[in-house]
């Protein structure tokens, strides 16, 4: 069973699709990774995102591995050819050029396989364009949905919990902003719920409450 959930930066995909798999036991793919591997890898080779072709032939000749694991096992949560890739891929300083990249239509086409292949089986799938290209056929397609003020807010959040982070919220806001709309508005697998999507409004709502939200609208099995 495919469970897909797509929505922008900062609605909670992460926190309830982990809560979700950890509850059913299924895999959680998180599909950010892929567009996030491929932008690393390219700025430690010096390839800029205007080089489609450079990064054509980069993807083909890069393993990208994904873990799984919904909570935290041991072992990397992302890796590029057996190198530990996790703490790069979350560095606010690749967001730029992540953006770029995950615009171009070359490269989404090709992440398309090793998402499906990454996602065989039992798993909740995370990502932007899920429900509309990567498992049209899913069981289950969420889209969630919060004002970018409150998507700054957990974000903030987030941070601060880990260690904490110099980034004002004007900046913040800025950025979530500038992805929103690169998202929303590139002409391939644009930010959109699909037809058949249950939109989730995670505003002002408790995490339980979202978690008890999408359960209960689980197809039964
Ligand atoms: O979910 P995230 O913040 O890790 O995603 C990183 C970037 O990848 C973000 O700019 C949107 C893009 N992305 C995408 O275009 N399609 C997906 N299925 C997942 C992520």
């Amino acid at each position: 069973m495919i469970i897909a959930i797509d929505g922008p930066a900062g609605s909670g995909k992460t926190t309830i699709g982990r809560m979700v798999a950890d509850a059913l036991g299924f895999a959680l793919v998180d599909t950010g990774l892929f567009y996030r591997a491929v932008t690393v890898e390219a700025r430690r080779r010096g390839i800029a995102p205007e080089d489609v072709a450079a990064l054509i032939r980069m993807v083909g000749s890069m393993r990208i591995d994904v873990s799984t694991a919904p909570s935290g096992e041991p072992g990397p949560l992302l890796s590029i050819d057996g190198r530990d890739v996790s703490r790069e891929a979350h560095d606010p300083a690749i967001a730029a050029d992540l953006s770029r990249i995950a615009q171009l239509p070359e490269i989404r086409r090709l992440l398309v396989e090793p998402q499906r292949r990454s996602a065989r089986g039992d798993a909740v799938v995370l990502g932007r364009d899920i429900g509309t290209v990567i498992f049209p056929e899913a069981d289950q397609k969420f889209f969630f949905t919060a004002p970018a003020a409150e998507r700054v807010a957990r974000r903030r959040r987030e941070l601060d919990r880990a260690g904490g982070n110099a980034t004002s919220d004007a900046l913040m806001e800025q950025e979530i902003d500038a992805r929103d709309r690169a998202d929303q508005e590139r002409d391939v697998a644009p930010l959109r719920a699909a037809t058949d999507a249950i939109i989730v409004a995670t505003e002002g709502k408790s995490v339980r409450q979202v978690f008890d939200e999408v359960m209960a609208r689980l197809p039964k099995h």
